[in-house]
C-alpha cells in the first residue's frame, strides 16, 4: 500500500482509505437493512491488515449504525493502527452545546476517547455560515484541547466561492472534498484542490468513482476502456485519475464487497502522484469526452436562470436529468426527481413568465425542456 505524508500533522497515511457508508447489509423482513456486522468487520479488518490506515466514518452513516459498526471493528487492536474519522452532523447544530454534546455521543458511539480527525460535516456556504456564528472554532479548539479530538476539517459540497471562503476561515488540518475525472468542475474544482495544496492543507477525496457510477460505464465508454493496450479496470482509471494528483493525500473508497475491497487494495499498489503520462491523461479526457456526449441539456449550471419567482430548481433538475443518461441510469432520474417533487422545486410550479429563459446565457429553451423532463421523470 502506498503510504504519504499528512500535511501538518506529521502523520503516515495510506492512499487508499475506508469509508464507512456503503457497507455489506442484510435484508431484513421488515425491510430494513441493518449492516451485516460480522462481513463489514471481516473487510474493515482485512483492509487494515494489507496496509489501510484511514477510516472514515460519520454520525448518519447507515442510519447511525455505522460508527457502531466501526467502534466495533477497530476494537482487538486494530485501532491504534489507524487514523479515525467522524464528522459533526451539522444540521442537527442548532445551539452552541450542540456541538459538544454531539461530539461526546458520537465517541461514546465509536466507544473510543479520541477521534483523529474531526471534521465538520457536508459543509456548504449556508451551514457554514451558521457554524460561524455558532463559534465553531471555540468548540474545535477546546475539543483538541481536551483531547477529544486530534486534529480538525470539514467535508465539503457546495461550490468553488464557498470552498474559498471556507478553507480561508480557519487554521484546517484537512479538507474532504468530492472529485472524480467527472467532477473536476464541479463543487471545489481541480481549481479548489489546487488552491489547498498552495496551503498544504492535505485534501481527502470521496467519491472517487462517483458513488459507484465509474465502475459500471455506460456500452461506449467500456469499450473504449476494453480498447486500451494498458488493459485496465474502469475502476482502475478512475482511481489513477485522482491519484495523480500530488494535493490529494488519501482517496476513500466506500466498498461493498470484499472483492472489492481486494481489487482496490491491488489498484492502489499503483496510485502513485504524477505518475500518468501524456497519453494516459488524453486518454482519461477522451473517456470524461465520452461520457459528456451523453448530456441532452446545455446547461452550464450558472444559476443566472435563480431563483425562479415560483421556486423551480432549474439547473437541478436538468443536472438530474443530464446525469441518468450521461451515466445511463434512467432509474436515478425518477428516484431524484421524485424527491423534488415531494420538497419542492419541480417543474410543475413553472407559471411560464419567461424570466429564467430571458436570463440564461445559453439561450436555452427552458420552459418546453422543463416540460418535458416532467413528462418523463414524473411517477
Ligand atoms: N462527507 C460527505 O459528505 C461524504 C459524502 C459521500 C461520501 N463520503 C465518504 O467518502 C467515502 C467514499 O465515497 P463513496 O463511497 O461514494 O466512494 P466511491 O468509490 O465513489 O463509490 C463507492 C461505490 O463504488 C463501487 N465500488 C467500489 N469499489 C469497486 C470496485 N472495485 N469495483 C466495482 N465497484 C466498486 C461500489 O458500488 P456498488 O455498491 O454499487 O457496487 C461502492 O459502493 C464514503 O464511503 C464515505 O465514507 C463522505
Ligand atoms: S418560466 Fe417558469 S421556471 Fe422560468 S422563471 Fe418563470 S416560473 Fe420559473
Ligand atoms: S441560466 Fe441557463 S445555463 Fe444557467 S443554470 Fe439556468 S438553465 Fe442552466
Amino acid at each position: 500500500m502506498q503510504t504519504v505524508p499528512f500535511g501538518k500533522t506529521g502523520e503516515t497515511v495510506s492512499r487508499l482509505g475506508f469509508g464507512m457508508m456503503r457497507l455489506p447489509t442484510l435484508k431484513k423482513e421488515d425491510g430494513s437493512q441493518p449492516i451485516d456486522r460480522e462481513e463489514a468487520i471481516r473487510m474493515l479488518r482485512h483492509g487494515i491488515d494489507h496496509g489501510i490506515s484511514y477510516v472514515d466514518t460519520a454520525y448518519g452513516y447507515h442510519s447511525g449504525e455505522s460508527e457502531i459498526v466501526t467502534g466495533l471493528g477497530l476494537k482487538d487492536g486494530y485501532r491504534e493502527r489507524v487514523m479515525l474519522t467522524t464528522k459533526l452532523p451539522q444540521w442537527l447544530v442548532n445551539k452552541e452545546e450542540d456541538m459538544d454534546r454531539l461530539l461526546d455521543e458520537q465517541l461514546g458511539k465509536l466507544d473510543v476517547s479520541r477521534l483523529d480527525f474531526y471534521l465538520l460535516h457536508a459543509l456548504n456556504d449556508v451551514a457554514f455560515t451558521k457554524l460561524q456564528k455558532l463559534n465553531y472554532k471555540k468548540f474545535l479548539e477546546k475539543a483538541k484541547a481536551d483531547g477529544r479530538i486530534r486534529f480538525a476539517g470539514f467535508s465539503f459540497h457546495d461550490d468553488k466561492a464557498a470552498f474559498l471562503r471556507i478553507i480561508d476561515d480557519y487554521d484546517w488540518d484537512m479538507a474532504q472534498i468530492q472529485f472524480n475525472y467527472l467532477d473536476d468542475q464541479n463543487q471545489a474544482t481541480v481549481d479548489g484542490l489546487r488552491y489547498a495544496g498552495d496551503k498544504s492543507i492535505p485534501v481527502v477525496v470521496m467519491e472517487p468513482l462517483r458513488g459507484g457510477a465509474l465502475a459500471n460505464p455506460p456500452r461506449d465508454v467500456k469499450s473504449l476502456i476494453d480498447a486500451h493496450p494498458g488493459n485496465r479496470s474502469a475502476v482502475d482509471w478512475a482511481f489513477r485519475y485522482v491519484g495523480d494528483f500530488p494535493q490529494v493525500a488519501t482517496i476513500l473508497s466506500g466498498m461493498t464487497t470484499m472483492e472489492q475491497l481486494q481489487e482496490n487494495l491491488r489498484v492502489f499498489e499503483q496510485v502513485l502522484p504524477n505518475s500518468l503520462s501524456g497519453e494516459e491523461h488524453d486518454f482519461i479526457a477522451r473517456l470524461k469526452k465520452c461520457y459528456l456526449a451523453r448530456v441532452k441539456i446545455g446547461c452550464t449550471a450558472c444559476d443566472y436562470c435563480q431563483p425562479c419567482p415560483q421556486g423551480v430548481l432549474i439547473p437541478r433538475i436538468f443536472a438530474m436529468y443530464n446525469d441518468s443518461y450521461m451515466l445511463d441510469r434512467p432509474g436515478s432520474l425518477r428516484w431524484n426527481y421524485g424527491s423534488l417533487i415531494k420538497n419542492g422545486g419541480d417543474a410543475s410550479l413553472c407559471v411560464e413568465c419567461g424570466q429564467c429563459e430571458a436570463a440564461c446565457p445559453q439561450q436555452l429553451p427552458i420552459i418546453e425542456t422543463l416540460k418535458a423532463v416532467h413528462k418523463e421523470a414524473a411517477q
